[in-house]
């Protein structure tokens, strides 16, 4: 396998200096994260393939580029796609930065709605396409990244529609109030590229459940556990928070580049508690808050002024916004305030570099600094507050951590604070100071361990799989037409001493009426019916969404079984209609994992598996980080709602079970009635997938419409199936 990873940025920017061309690292969460997965391909034998398709940072002169290129792929495996300066100023400084970039961060108030940048950012995505096609050859896998293509997925579909997608946003998918802020055709186009994916990754499951809501309310596709079933091809939402390289910034602690610099600050900084802020210039760091929170502090704390120091870093970027020269600006003048209204002579109490820091002085830093004071007013991880952590081979240190950051998710033993609330800063700032050493270290442990488990590589691992996993999934799905497999079923029908027909009503055995009442079974129908069913090898069941009434008066007369309102209640022929509740256990694997990531994220809590219900329990933990994820897992699991599954909170407990009647369970009933060797199951709607999917192997399952199923067969319309439903009437 060969992967094809494609993001707007390149981990590597070109910079040109009187026509010298010159290579520099390139700053962001995803660099750090996809550089650090693919670092770790190397060498590993089969999947080591990879190629970086990306914009090289500038706009590269014509006679430039051939050497670009040949130096982008030759080191650093990269694939650059120019781009002119026009396009860059309306597709990157436009619409990415000036629309995506803020609405999605929750600023709607920052978007500036160009009909221009709407134009280049579907040009730009298809220049992305052509350099992409360019390169691909059969077997490759194609990783999409981040807003800046998120109509990429679905021009690639349409050129290369077998290929493995996947997608993954770096960013928060918002609300759909939010989202739905952007012009009709703009937002529907978005989510018809993202949904061109196999798979569509976000870091957090808010943003996930955030994507399907959109999706249903816009595009109206319904999903089952994230799983978006379309005409023709089904896609998958999923999350997959983010993590770091968990090994390689704790061995860095100790690594003799970083223990020299260190031993360098420790210099400047003798006698003075550090407390660190790194990030890019971006308005959504919240660095305005933190450096209201910090004034607020000295002067709440002013037995700590000259004892403390902030290290402010500040990486530039996207300057060519007027919004970030802003920031750089407000930034600039409130240090100014701060250091003017405390500092002396002697203490400075901020100290502020506007650069770019490479990783081993980035790493000194984090070594050296009692707090790290993260405080974003939205950001989609953030993956400074898990380095900070990761780099602390001590386990000393405190991370204060916004709310907002789709990092606190996880960094639940972090002081959690509100950015908007100054207050709350400052007082997390004198706590983390006081904090013991051992409170320290007890929660860090609790969070390295978390880190190292769910590293980098196991988030692009997972990924990957899950990607992989639906290749077999979308063949499950794919539309096949019963055609050639005709001949086998009738004979196999002919051959059986026990038939089973398992039918649906609506839009199987009768066309759609505009009134429902007129959805009568003519006389050829209830004959066909009558004679199959006067076979004592065969039996029938209609399993519809009808009420009792209906189906009694229009077939009641049959000698036939039937089930009404999707498996509430079921008749069996001659009987009395009456109520079963033979219970399921098959959704049980899907919500096991969320029940165990929530067990991991709890230390003291644990799953509990019975054979129709799963628990978690959570009564030994702490008791306030035990009810703030128990509201958080009810949600999670509410929203999955369409399974057929009841969630129950108890006392410390939560419990999700088996619940209702579905045509599956129907189904069974009807299964278990006899000895079958022949099984047929016939139906349109997305009620009969749940019987579909519970059918034995060899059952003749067969979806009305040419759609994806989890049946095996389709076939056109009802009039086939009535056809075929002849063709079994005529065997002897
Ligand atoms: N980073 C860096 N040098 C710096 C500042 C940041 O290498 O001077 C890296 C940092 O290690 C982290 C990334 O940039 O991996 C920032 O990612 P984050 O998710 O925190 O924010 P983003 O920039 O993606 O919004
Ligand atoms: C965030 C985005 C990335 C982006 C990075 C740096 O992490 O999610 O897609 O690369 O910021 O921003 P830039 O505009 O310089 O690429």
């Amino acid at each position: 396998m060969r992967l094809l990873v494609v993001s707007n940025r390149l981990p590597i920017n070109v910079a040109e200096k009187e026509g010298k061309l010159t290579f520099q690292q390139s700053a962001g969460g995803l660099v750090s994260g996809l550089s650090a997965y693919l670092a770790s391909l190397q060498g590993a034998s089969a999947n080591s393939e990879y190629i970086w398709v990306g914009w090289p940072g500038i706009t590269v002169e014509d006679d430039l580029q051939a050497e670009v290129k040949s130096k982008m792929q030759t080191t650093f495996q990269a694939y650059p796609v120019f781009l002119p300066e026009d396009a860059m100023e309306d597709f990157y400084h436009g619409f990415c930065n000036k629309i995506i970039w803020p609405l999605f961060h929750y600023l709607p108030s920052y978007a500036i709605y160009d009909e221009a940048y709407w134009t280049q950012y579907k040009q730009v995505n298809e220049t992305f396409c052509a350099a992409v096609m360019d390169i691909i050859r059969p077997g490759d896998v194609v990783w999409i990244h981040d807003y800046h293509l998120m109509l990429l997925p679905l021009l690639l579909r349409q050129r290369m529609p077998d290929v493995p997608i996947g997608f993954f946003l770096h960013i928060p998918f918002p609300s759909f109030e939010i989202f739905r802020l952007l012009p009709e055709t703009w937002r529907t186009e978005i989510l018809e590229g993202l949904l061109g994916a196999d798979l569509i990754g976000f870091h957090t499951h808010e943003y996930t459940q955030y994507f399907l809501r959109s999706v249903r309310r816009i595009l109206g596709h319904q999903n089952d556990m994230g799983l978006i079933r379309m005409e023709d091809r089904v896609a998958k939402a999923g999350t997959f928070p983010m993590g770091i390289d968990f090994d390689r910034f704790n061995a860095a602690g100790k690594a003799p580049e970083v223990l020299k610099e260190k031993g360098k600050l420790k210099k400047t900084l003798a006698d003075v508690k550090v407390i660190l802020s790194v990030d890019r210039l971006d308005y959504t760091k919240g660095i305005i808050n933190r450096l209201r929170g910090y004034q607020l502090f000295l002067s709440q704390h002013p037995e700590y002024q000259g004892q403390v120091v902030l290290l402010l870093v500040v990486v530039p970027s996207r300057i060519g916004v007027e919004r970030y020269q802003q920031m750089k600006r407000q930034i600039n003048e409130l240090v100014g305030e701060i250091n003017g209204k405390f500092g002396t002579i002697n203490w400075t109490p901020i100290i502020y570099q506007y650069k770019f820091l490479p990783f081993y002085p980035l790493v000194a830093l984090y070594g050296v600094s009692d707090v790290a004071l993260v405080t974003p007013i939205r950001d989609g991880m953030n993956l400074i507050a898990k380095e900070y952590i990761a780099a602390r081979t001590d386990q000393i240190g405190v991370l204060i951590l916004s709310e907002m950051a789709g990092t606190s998710k996880e960094m639940v033993e972090a002081i959690i604070i509100n950015p908007n609330d100054t207050a709350e800063i400052a007082s997390a700032l004198a706590l983390a100071l006081e904090m013991p050493e051992e409170e320290q270290i007890s929660r860090n442990q609790v969070m390295q361990a978390r880190l190292k488990r769910y590293d980098v590589i196991r988030w692009s691992g997972t990924f990957i799989n899950t990607l992989l996993g639906l290749q077999e999934e979308q063949k499950i799905f794919a539309p096949a037409l019963l055609g050639d497999n005709r001949e086998a079923l009738l004979s196999s029908f002919r051959r059986a001493r026990r038939r089973l027909l398992l039918l649906d009503y609506d839009g199987t055995l009768v066309p759609f009426t505009e009134d429902p009442l007129a959805a009568k079974p003519g006389d050829d129908l209830l004959a066909t019916l009558a004679t199959l069913a006067a076979d004592p090898r065969t039996e029938i069941c209609v399993i519809s969404g009808r009420a009792r009434d209906a189906l009694e008066n229009w077939l009641g007369s049959l000698n036939i079984g039937l089930v009404c309102e999707h498996g509430a209640m079921l008749k069996q022929k001659d009987g009395a209609w009456k109520l079963i509740k033979p219970l399921m256990n098959n959704w049980k694997p899907r919500i096991l994992p969320i029940l165990e990531r929530y067990a991991d994220r709890l230390p003291g809590s644990f799953v509990e598996e019975k054979e129709f219900a799963v628990t978690w329990h959570y009564r030994k933990a702490d008791p306030k980080f035990g009810s703030a994820l128990a509201k958080e897992l009810m949600d999670d699991l509410l929203d999955f709602a369409n399974i057929d599954v009841q969630v129950l909170q108890g006392s410390k407990v939560i419990e999700v079970r088996s619940a209702g009647m579905t045509k599956a369970s129907a189904g069974q009933y009807w299964l278990t009635q006899g000895d079958f060797d022949f099984v047929l199951a016939a139906g349109d709607d997305w009620t009969d997938e749940d019987l579909f999917r519970i059918l034995p192997r060899n059952a003749y399952s067969i979806k009305v419409g040419l759609t994806q199923s989890y049946a095996r067969f389709n076939l056109r319309d009802y009039s086939e199936v009535i056809a075929l439903l002849e063709d079994l009437r005529r065997i002897e």
